[in-house]
């Protein structure tokens, strides 16, 4: 049966109150990357960066899965075929609205990591500057967010299944980021069908089969009942 692999961004979670990066006052219009997304900006000023994540943190716990996230545990749940879930999202909102198997590309908001002994635990609520690790007890814990400059997490695993993909989706993502912004081709030219549901056209539009424009809460739960319908 056919295995459907689907990317999302933030734009599926701008419905659950979590914002997006490049919308008209976005995080990147109110914090410089630089500052608060890369190795070098955490080790510059590591109370900016874990209060500018404490903060995210805060406002993922108090978030809820919307339509959009329903609609696709929905598709795992009811499709024959295998449904693969790659999000950039750092968020647990695909997982609270009951899909399984997500792979977070860049990190959880949840996740701690040690600096210097790679143990990773569920972070807390509140993480200080030089919080230590609870294995190594060095002072060397930081979100388990992948920075730019940073290797995406599961890469080989997400290539496997992208070679496998019969049709792909992008969902609320502006294709402004690598790798995942390179996804689209990559799957096109394995001979994949390809779909874009988003609020407005991406970088990445004229390389979809298809493009869906409108709100994820609205044209998700739509898109999927009309694949449940037809069982491509
Ligand atoms: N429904 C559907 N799409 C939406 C909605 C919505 N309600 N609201 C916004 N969007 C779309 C926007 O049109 C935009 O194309 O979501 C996209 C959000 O784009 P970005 O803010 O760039 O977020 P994303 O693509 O996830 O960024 C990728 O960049 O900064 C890094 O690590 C960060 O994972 C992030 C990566």
């Amino acid at each position: 049966m056919k295995k459907i692999v689907i990317l999302t961004g933030a734009g599926i979670s701008a419905e659950s109150g979590l914002g997006t990066f490049r919308d008209e006052g976005g995080l990147w219009s109110q914090h410089r990357i630089e500052d608060v997304a890369t190795p070098e900006g955490f080790a510059r000023d590591p109370k900016l960066v874990q209060g500018f994540y404490n903060a995210r943190r805060a406002t993922a716990a108090s978030a809820r899965p919307n339509p959009g996230h329903l609609a696709l545990a929905r598709l795992q749940a009811g499709w024959p075929g295998e449904v693969v879930i790659v999000t950039q999202n750092v968020d647990a909102l695909h997982e609270a609205g009951g899909a399984t198997g997500v792979l977070h590309m860049h990190g959880v908001l949840a996740g701690a990591l040690c600096a210097a002994c790679q143990h990773r635990w569920h972070a807390p609520d509140e993480m200080r500057v030089n919080e230590p690790c609870p294995v190594c007890h060095a002072p060397t814990a930081r979100p388990d967010v992948v920075w730019f400059g940073e290797m995406p997490y599961h890469m080989e695993e997400i290539d496997h299944h992208l070679g496998e993909a019969d049709l792909f989706a992008a969902i609320g993502t502006s294709g402004q980021v690598y790798p995942a912004a390179a996804f689209v081709s990559q799957v096109a030219a394995a001979g994949a069908s390809t779909v874009e549901l988003n609020l407005d056209p991406s970088a990445m539009t004229g390389q979809f089969d298809e493009t869906r424009i409108g709100p994820a809460s609205q044209i998700v739960p739509a898109w999927v009942d009309d694949l449940l319908r037809s069982r491509i």
